[in-house]
């Protein structure tokens, strides 16, 4: 079949999709597809009605890619595609209305709410520590942490959207799990001097990932358990990606839902893709795996 994996787009994360695109495109070129590299921009639907490739791969991330934009596009061009669909994209990428279908699930979350960015800009929201960050983006791209000492308010750019999420600072440690068809692979603890942040996420060696996660097994389990359950209440489909904190020194009670992720990243030093190796999947086999699932 002829694949189109489309890649770039328009958000603040373009360079991230970039790099999953020309990966996935890679290993489904060695697996043996017909693949047509797409970079999506405004012309999208032009380009796509052109190639009319059997199965669209969205390698896209953030705004327009992983917020139902572009799933809606392929709906009604009515062509399969991969990964969740309209409604749990645009639920997932919002993160507040992910918080509210988690707390509605009985997931645990940390006290957050969303307010003007020129409030936010004017006094403390809450009491510090507290994370602001935009509704709608990932890859940590923009996010303030104000620490307990801080002198005043973040000092918020003006790229910021107008609505930001201010939440409560959950410290610890960071832990995410896959799932891939409503079924978890596998917990990795990621390790880092400081934030894990843009640079530690994408710089090789930003970062360490333990994997498997060398933790309590009743933590583990309440990922997976969890990380499943997420995407079953978010409505995902094919592959979604659940991160947590957890603070250990508050044992079970310490583990939170930091969001869901529609659109892993398939980067060279993406999480999803190393927990499908440490499965015994390769990456090959995974971007095959989506390809076969896709569907409108
Ligand atoms: N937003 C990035 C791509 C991730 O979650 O992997
Ligand atoms: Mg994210």
């Amino acid at each position: 079949p002829k694949v189109a994996v489309i890649m770039g787009g328009m958000s603040a994360e373009r360079d991230v999709s970039l790099s999953s695109g020309r990966e996935c495109a890679a290993a489904l070129r060695d697996e043996g597809y017909n693949v047509v590299e797409v970079d999506a921009g405004a012309d999208l639907a032009q380009k796509l009605s052109d190639i009319a490739p059997d199965i669209v791969f969205n390698a896209l991330h953030g705004r327009w890619g992983e917020d139902g934009c572009v799933q809606g596009l392929l709906e009604w061009l009515r062509i399969p595609y991969t990964h969740s669909g309209v409604l749990s994209s645009a639920l997932a990428m919002d993160k507040e209305a992910t918080k509210s279908a988690y707390r509605a699930a009985g997931l645990p979350v940390v006290p957050s709410i969303i307010a003007d960015r020129d409030d936010v800009r004017r006094a403390h929201p809450m009491q510090p520590p507290y994370v602001v960050k935009p509704y709608n983006e990932g890859s940590s791209v923009g996010i303030y942490i104000v620490r307990e000492d801080a002198n005043g308010p973040a000092q918020l750019s003006d790229d910021m959207p107008e609505r930001v999420m201010v939440e409560a600072y959950a410290p610890g440690r960071e832990l995410t799990t896959t799932v891939i068809g409503g079924k978890p692979l596998t917990v990795t603890d990621i390790i880092t001097d400081g934030w894990y942040d843009y640079a530690a996420k994408y710089e090789l060696g930003g970062s360490r990932h333990v994997v498997p996660a060398e933790i309590p097994q009743e933590i583990f389990d309440l990922c997976m358990s969890y990380a499943v359950r997420a995407h079953e209440i978010l409505g995902c489909r094919g592959v979604s990606r659940t991160d947590f904190r957890w603070d250990e020194a508050q044992g079970a009670e310490g583990l939170i839902l930091l969001e869901t992720n529609t659109q892993p990243g398939m980067t060279p030093t993406s999480l999803s893709p190393e927990q499908a190796q440490a499965t015994g999947m390769t990456f090959g086999a995974l971007c095959s795996w989506m390809v076969e699932d896709a569907s409108c």
